[in-house]
């Protein structure tokens, strides 16, 4: 199927605001919407794009597909400890016991709005809780029913202490129950920020932690959402940024205020506590187009630290996580200059080369990566999407077999060759490696991730499209033998 994706990235964007630019996004986009056609049974994409434009669930549908809903557990603890030891002491002396009020936008599976609760008890006992309202919000419906279970695993704990989750979580098997007394404080509600009206449970927050959510959107987008998110705010009420994001946010809707080393933001018309900061916003505006100059890449990154490489490793695979290549890119750099043999380094930057579509110098990289290690899984599946995201698809046949070969075992790679035989109509090779890659999904489903790069992809949506390819080339193998 040959896809013109740009009707639906506009529809997305004029009622979402998000933007799906980078390739890695627009791979996840057209897989999204093979998938919602097939299970809509839908077969040109005009009438699905008809069909998205018309039927609010098929849009939600394709939406949920397509969020990234990244997080954990006391992500960035340092907001969370000034809303429970500065913000709240003083507002609990000012609004004369009315309920504090505090939205999680943008909560994801529920990580955040659920470690504030864990603050407030820790800060001021179980029983103080029925002094504040808190709600999480996100556009994502799926990803709000996790919430509402509130069951995680290992991976939603990078920044929990075991004490913290011996307190707050039972174990189940290998998840983790978050206990009902916690469940029970948060409401989740269905939002879309960029949309103008919110209903008015949506309102007269304190105080609304919008973390890492602005990072996929454009400057203009930004500062509707922000527009929006001010009229959710009481008078007095505080906006919480990620730390990273604070400068492409300075646009002039609400006044950037620093308070205890930390940034947030507040009313233009309200009386700030904290140090209020000169308006940054022509910076902001070059940095949050999402373009690192061609001036910035010829600044040599400075060098880095010994004990800041593992660091700032992790930051970048989070980096990458999120999909915020421009972000991740001058880091990559930085860390190549200082670990130049770092196998790792090496992926992640190609992989960030590859989706900001500089395709040469992302071959050469992965070429360079093969030398290092001839069968590396990681190198040769980027090789083969770095070829498909180019419509290459009989050199991503060759990368792809070359990982099947190597790593027999891994699903995702019999998965892409099935794939790339499907799209080059080579049913019978097809069908193969359609079954082989559903058959190792049941038994190896913990062979799924690359083993340096956080490929962004779904095991579910693969799993159907691996039945429903086989379904379909089954029926077509036996019309062709009837018709013999
Ligand atoms: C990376 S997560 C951030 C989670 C959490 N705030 C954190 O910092 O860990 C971004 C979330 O923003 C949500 N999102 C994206 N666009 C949105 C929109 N227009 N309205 C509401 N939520 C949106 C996504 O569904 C996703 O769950």
């Amino acid at each position: 199927m040959s896809l013109l994706l740009s009707p639906f990235q506009t529809l997305i964007k004029a009622r979402t605001g998000l933007m799906l630019e980078d390739a890695n996004s627009i791979d996840k986009l057209a897989s999204s919407i093979q998938v919602g056609m097939e299970l809509e049974c839908i077969h040109s994409p005009e009438r699905y794009l008809a069909q998205l434009t018309e039927n609010q669930q098929s849009f939600q549908a394709l939406i949920n597909r397509l969020t990234i809903n990244e997080t954990y557990f006391f992500r960035e603890p340092e907001q969370i400890d000034l809303l429970v030891d500065v913000f709240i002491p003083q507002w609990q002396h000012q609004f004369g016991g009315r309920p504090i009020r505090i939205l999680s936008a943008g909560c994801s599976s529920g990580e955040e709005p659920y470690s504030i609760v864990m603050a407030l008890i820790e800060r001021f006992g179980e029983a103080a809780l029925s002094g504040f309202n808190v709600v999480g919000a996100d556009i994502d419906s799926q990803v709000l029913a996790k919430a509402m279970k509130a069951r995680y695993n290992e991976f939603s704990f990078r920044g929990v202490s075991v004490d913290r989750r011996h307190r707050f979580f039972d174990r189940i098997g290998d998840a983790f129950q978050l206990k009902e007394t916690i469940r029970q404080q948060v409401a989740f509600k269905e939002l879309n920020l960029f949309a103008p009206m919110q209903s008015p449970e949506l309102r007269e927050f304190d105080v609304i932690f919008f973390r890492n959510v602005s990072i996929y959107f454009d400057t203009p987008t930004r500062k509707t959402i922000q527009q929006n998110l001010s009229q959710m705010l009481t008078d007095q009420g505080v906006l919480m940024i990620g730390t990273a994001e604070t400068l492409a946010n300075d646009l002039g809707v609400l006044r950037l205020v620093e308070r205890n080393g930390l940034f947030y933001f507040s009313k233009l018309s309200a009386k700030a506590d904290g140090v209020v900061v000169p308006n940054l916003s022509k910076q902001a505006n070059k940095l949050s187009a999402n373009l690192v100059t061609e001036e910035q890449h010829k600044v040599p990154p400075k060098p880095l630290r010994p004990l800041a490489i593992l660091a700032d490793k992790q930051k970048l695979i989070h980096l990458l996580a999120e999909k915020q290549y421009d972000q991740a890119f001058p880091l990559a750099e930085a860390l190549l200059i200082a670990t130049p043999q770092d196998h790792q380094t090496r992926l992640l930057k190609a992989f960030i080369l590859m989706n900001r579509k500089q395709w040469e110098a992302a071959e050469a990289l992965l070429m360079q990566a093969l030398q290092q290690d001839d069968w590396c899984l990681d190198a040769l599946v980027l090789l083969g999407l770095l070829a498909k995201w180019q419509g290459r698809i009989e050199q991503a046949i060759e990368w792809f077999k070359k990982a099947v070969y190597a790593h027999s075992d891994r699903w995702l790679v019999h998965y892409y060759l099935a794939d790339s035989y499907y799209r080059q109509q080579q049913s019978p090779l097809a069908l193969r490696g359609f079954k082989t890659a559903l058959q190792l999904m049941d038994k190896h489903p913990e062979l799924s991730d690359l083993r340096w790069v956080p490929l962004d992809f779904s095991m579910a949506e693969m799993r159907f499209l691996c039945q429903h390819h086989i379904q379909k080339l089954t029926a077509q193998g036996k019309d062709a033998s009837h018709g013999n």
